[in-house]
């Protein structure tokens, strides 16, 4: 029995993706930009056995068994065998290509926290499967066949994916624009917030918004001029600039969203609040200090310089996280810091206590890895899940 093991990171969109030209080899209509978070705190970890008595190729995500006929799983996993396979030029084949797979994944993040998990899945297994086959190269655009925004999770730090020209999606691929050590100051805190509530799909919604939106034409005439100013944030660390097109960014994307026919609404009342929060902080600070982003679901994805975590989580923790709930906090450690009521005053929100469930801090953070400790395998010595 042979195996691999990854792990891989979940990345968010300052500049968001939403519309395909080409559904099937997922071409996206405009370019995008991402940051990757760290995996200490948030990660996909896939392991990939195989051995010549295997008789199906088999999946399990987070301890269910899935189907792997599906045909965007279909699609990586050939295409990483069919580059594998190019790439012998000693006419010698890799008799691992040949085998039956297994492949377990894992998130250390619960489902619950609705992150995108599938950017993370799908980078992590074209990147696992490329350390099984040994092959070297280009998996970005592998990982896009998967879903779109995981080609960003093949690279750490601040990322672009290029949505390219080719008919056959070619240089529709991700790139790094600077590693996640660019930046050391810029942090995140992730508002996970309580919702029963089932989404429709990015897949679907974004399909829909091409189909009715009007206004999606408008978006897309105005992108480019805005993703050169976010490159340029970035390269600079122009946190302001950074923070306001982050900010914009989300609101044109549920824009567009509430204009697709019949409209789709992924933000909560608790998101609008975040948001209203994340402004009067802004406004009585006299300067952008913090950020939000919003996907596919009501969870907020806040942007902010180090110093500013203590008095913001305190607020946080005021207007929003359960009153003496336990574990509220996880990854990075937060120091708080004391609210004077006067200072709490010149919100103007209402207490709505458990309302967000826990916040995650985390940082920018590096692309996948090999993970060598044969413990942390997720299949015992027969290559079956543990
Ligand atoms: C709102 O990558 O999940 O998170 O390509 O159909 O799988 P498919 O969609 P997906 O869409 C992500 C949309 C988004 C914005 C973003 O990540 O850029």
């Amino acid at each position: 029995m042979q195996c691999a093991t990854c792990t891989g990171p979940v990345n968010i969109a300052v500049i968001k993706y939403w519309g395909k030209r080409n559904e099937k080899l997922i071409l996206p209509l405009n370019s995008s930009v991402s940051v990757t978070l760290h995996q200490n705190e948030l990660r996909t970890k896939t392991t990939i056995a195989a051995c010549p008595n295997f008789t199906n190729d088999q999946i399990w995500l987070n301890g269910v068994e899935e189907d792997i006929n599906n045909s965007r799983l279909q699609a990586v996993i050939s295409a990483v065998k069919r580059r594998a396979r190019k790439r012998k030029s000693d006419g010698e084949t890799n008799p691992r290509l040949n085998w039956k797979l297994h492949i377990v994944s894992e998130n250390n993040f619960p489902t619950a926290a609705g992150l995108a998990s599938s950017a993370a899945g799908y980078g992590c297994l074209v990147y696992t499967l490329a350390k099984f086959t040994h092959f070297k190269g280009e998996l970005s655009d592998i990982a896009r066949q998967g879903s779109g925004s995981a080609c960003r999770s093949i690279y750490g730090g601040f990322v672009t994916w290029d949505k390219g020209t080719n008919e056959d999606g070619s240089d529709s691929k991700a790139r790094q624009i600077a590693p996640h050590t660019h930046w050391p100051e810029l942090s995140v805190l992730i508002l996970v917030v309580s919702d029963q509530t089932k989404h429709t799909s990015s897949t679907a919604g974004m399909q829909t918004t091409v189909e009715t939106s009007e206004l999606l034409k408008q978006r897309l005439s105005g992108l480019q001029t805005k993703e050169d100013q976010m490159t340029d944030a970035i390269m600079n660390k122009d946190f302001k600039t950074f923070a306001e097109i982050t900010m914009k960014e989300s609101n044109q994307l549920h824009a567009v969203c509430l204009d697709t026919y019949p409209p789709i609404s992924y933000m909560t009342d608790t998101s609008h609040q975040i948001i209203r929060l994340v402004h009067q902080y802004n406004n009585i600070n006299e300067d952008v200090k913090v950020s939000y982003t919003f996907d596919a679901g009501p969870n907020a994805c806040l942007f902010m310089l180090d110093s500013e975590i203590p008095r913001f989580f305190s607020l946080v923790k005021h207007f929003f996280l359960p009153e003496n709930g336990h574990s509220t906090v996880q990854g990075l450690p937060i120091t708080e810091q004391t609210l004077h009521t006067d200072e709490i005053q010149k919100f103007k929100l209402s207490k709505q206590n458990g309302s967000v469930k826990y916040v995650i801090r985390t940082k920018p953070g590096p692309g996948p890895q090999v993970i060598e400790d044969p413990s942390e395998s997720l299949v015992d010595d027969e290559g079956w899940p543990k």
